[in-house]
């Protein structure tokens, strides 16, 4: 039977990796889904930078590809608001389902992405856009649907775990900590983004509105960096039995009628005895706290090539079985829509 096609938009370090994966596993994805699975056409800005890849799958008209008639599926991990907000939603409104690792587009634009994908009926994934390889927003999405969500308290952003974790082995001050970061690969030449809290905050947002299906945005988000703390925080912290982690904190907050829901990102410190305060090095850990299910903690490697591309295929696998299927594994979203306080209220 004719195989589904995928247009890739981006092949940096997560595209090219998804798309070595495609190719090695491409036995076992056809035996997965139920019919082969080919890269039909891969969008970058400069062909010349990726002389690795099949010359004759690369195209610099991204808007074409994704509309092309025989594209079922659109993987976008370009990152950034535009050009990937237009071409998602050109995408959806052309019929085809998108997996996306954009946590900065959902952050932002999430309702009218999922607005647009159930109106066409078709798929929005983006497992990959919170702490990369670990199965967690289809967890909150579906195995815990049935559930109602107190707490979803995350350490998201790999590069800020890195720094606060040598601060509290070595004694490091925070300049001296990032400046190692830096130097071994994990921050970014500008890493603003990961220190400032940015980039934990556009995964909360995330979080808060799928475990409270409510539509939360990155400025409902309220947000401080690591940048103030210093070696005398963390030592302090350790002599009470404590450790310093920056958190993403998502609660919902009241009793029943007029419950709301607060999301805030920030250092704290966490006695040594919680789960989350063993969480070392780069990688990223969640605690969920439900009603029914009770505690429960995801843990793993929240970026990189590899792991993230284990989430995106993972959403390529459930959104070519769901098409096969003829449905959409979307449902509704923002149906509790409870009310989001104002960050001066949290
Ligand atoms: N800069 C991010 C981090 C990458 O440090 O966690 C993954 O989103």
């Amino acid at each position: 039977s004719r195989p589904l096609k995928v247009a890739l938009l981006g092949c940096g370090t997560v595209g090219s990796a998804v798309l070595r994966l495609i190719g090695e596993q491409a036995h076992d994805l056809t035996a997965r889904v139920g019919r082969p699975v080919e890269v039909a056409g891969i969008a970058v800005r400069r062909p010349d930078h990726h002389p690795d890849v099949p010359q004759h799958l690369l195209t610099t008209d991204a808007q074409t590809l994704v509309t092309r008639e025989d594209v079922d599926l659109v993987v976008e991990v370009i990152g950034g608001i535009e050009p990937a907000r237009t071409l998602i939603l050109a995408a959806l409104e052309s019929g085809k389902s998108v997996v996306s690792a954009n946590k900065a587009l959902l952050a932002d634009d999430g309702p009218l992405l999922h607005a647009t994908a159930a109106k066409c009926g078709v798929d929005l994934y983006y497992e990959a856009a919170v702490a990369g390889a670990i199965p967690l927003l289809r967890p909150l999405r579906e195995s815990l649907a049935g559930d109602q969500l107190r707490r979803v308290v995350g350490i998201v952003n790999g590069t800020t775990n890195y720094i606060l974790s040598r601060m509290a082995e070595t004694g490091a001050g925070f300049a001296e900590a990032l400046a190692e970061a830096t130097e071994l690969g994990y921050a970014e030449a500008d890493p603003t983004a990961d220190v400032d809290g940015f980039d934990a905050a556009a995964k909360a947002a995330i979080l808060a509105s799928l475990a409270f299906h409510t539509p939360v945005s990155a400025a409902d988000v309220y947000r401080e960096g690591i940048s103030a703390v210093s070696a005398t925080d963390v030592a302090r912290a350790a002599e009470i039995g404590c450790t310093v982690k920056l958190l993403a904190i998502c609660e919902r907050v009241g009793n029943g009628d007029g419950d709301s829901v607060a999301v805030r990102v920030h250092p704290a410190m966490i006695p040594t005895s919680h789960p989350l305060a063993s969480v070392g090095g780069a990688f990223n850990a969640v605690f969920v706290e439900a009603e029914a299910a009770g505690q429960l903690m995801f843990y793993g490697q929240g970026a990189g090539g590899e792991p993230t591309a284990s989430a995106v295929l993972g959403d390529l696998v459930a959104v070519a079985r769901n098409r096969l299927a003829g449905a959409s594994g979307q449902g509704p979203t923002g149906y509790a829509n409870l009310a989001v306080r104002p960050i001066a209220d949290t």
